[in-house]
């Protein structure tokens, strides 16, 4: 796959999952192609072309487009929030051997940053969803769309994408449709889970690996407001909609019956307001639901062969199942026997994912090995073509034997 059909996945992969109705995403593609077509010649070549099939203003190809649609996406670097710094990290990787086709941010920035705001009127379905009349839904988000879009006019937008430029990196990034899909994984888990108080919703998001990474690093989901006896009632999942809603949609929210939020994170003065409306809130956590959502995404490309490096704040975990798969590759030791690797992947549930990888040689020198590789950030596809490539193999016996496992059978 190429570099830009990935990037155009994932941008279709959120679309699928967009709240609004389909005719309105179309209607946004519309109204673009309707500006884009009355405009003269020295304006259209200024046109943002991508308006015409990514409805998502926070999510576009900033640096290197034309040369992304010829390369091949093997193995990208992924980050939540992407600066010069992680750029000039993944040329450093590249200096010391490792491929890194492209760069990718979670978080708006280059050509998207300035007009990121714009995707925030995804959330009026959100709202309606809740109940919300949607008139009154339309006018609350409109507002607060506003004031961040008069805010984000003063960025330094180009600083990380300037960089990618300057090294011929290839650098995109990927907001609203990541945001789309933990939205739509968290309404069915909660569906599913079926949680009465708030502390059952902290159990529930505390089944995640992302969130168990995040525990980790001493951010856990937390109730912010409420007790954890207190009933959950009508549970609104607030993951996408670009930025924070402004603090006066609480009361509309709560007119509508919700009596639970779950949001990456709030505002500080969201807090009295939300109290003030009866509200408890839930903290899913940024950097654990952002990782949840853009997971979704790379799972779709490991299906396609493409192997996704985490970076900056992103947590790469699997949910793709893989069998247990036994395969075997011949590879000859240097100055001993031929022997047969077999290779045992099996990708557990939960944090620990593992690699089981057992080597057998014959003739007269039978040796086993069985290794047990903890992997980082949920690499089984990449190890699984580490390990069919012959100098991997290799690495993974001396592995075995430094740990001194043979011949046991
Ligand atoms: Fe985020």
């Amino acid at each position: 796959m190429k570099i830009y059909d990935a990037y155009r996945m994932g941008i279709e992969a959120g679309m699928a999952r967009d709240l609004r109705p389909g005719s309105e995403v179309e209607r946004i593609l519309d109204d673009a192609r309707a500006v884009y077509d009355s405009l003269p010649e020295d304006l259209k070549e200024l046109y943002d072309e991508e308006r015409l099939w990514n409805p998502y203003a926070d999510s576009r190809f900033s640096v290197g487009a034309e040369k992304a649609k010829e390369l091949d996406a093997e193995r990208m670097m992924w980050g939540i929030d992407i600066t010069s710094a992680e750029v000039l990290l993944a040329d450093r990787l590249r200096e010391k051997g490792q491929r890194i086709d492209a760069v990718i941010a979670h978080h708006p920035l280059g050509t998207s940053k300035t007009c990121f705001p714009e995707v925030m009127m995804q959330m009026t379905a959100m709202f309606s969803s809740m109940g919300v009349p949607e008139e009154k839904a339309y006018e609350l988000v409109k507002e607060r769309m506003e004031k961040v879009l008069r805010g984000m006019q003063g960025y330094n937008y180009n600083q990380a994408a300037d960089a990618a430029r300057m090294l011929d990196i290839p650098l995109f990034n990927i907001h609203a449709p990541a945001d789309n899909m933990v939205e739509e994984f968290m309404v069915r888990k909660m569906k599913e889970d079926d949680p009465s108080t708030l502390q059952d919703i902290i159990d529930s998001l505390m089944k995640e690996p992302e969130a168990r990474v995040a525990a980790r690093c001493n951010s856990p989901p937390i109730i912010l407001l409420g007790r954890p006896e207190d009933e959950c009632g009508k549970i609104m999942v607030k993951m996408n909609g670009g930025t924070s809603f402004s603090k006066e949609t609480y009361e509309a929210l709560a007119d509508a019956g919700v009596k639970t939020i779950i949001a990456m994170h709030y505002p500080d003065d969201h807090y009295e307001t939300a109290q003030k409306a009866g509200i408890n809130l839930i903290i899913s956590g940024h950097m654990a639901s952002d990782s949840i959502g853009v997971n979704l995404i790379c799972d779709l490309w490991e299906k396609e062969g493409i192997e996704v490096i985490p970076c900056s704040g992103f947590t790469r975990f699997s949910r793709n199942r893989y069998d247990v798969e036994d395969r075997r590759c011949e590879h000859r030791r240097p100055g001993g026997p031929r022997a047969y690797v077999r290779v045992h992947v099996q990708q557990l549930q939960g944090l620990h994912e593992a690699v089981r990888c057992r080597a057998i040689g014959h003739r007269d020198d039978v040796r086993r090995w069985n290794t047990e590789l903890r992997l980082q950030d949920g690499r089984v596809p990449g190890v699984r073509q580490e390990l069919s490539d012959r100098s991997a193999a290799v690495r993974t016996c001396r592995r075995g034997h430094r740990r001194g496992r043979k011949d046991s059978d």
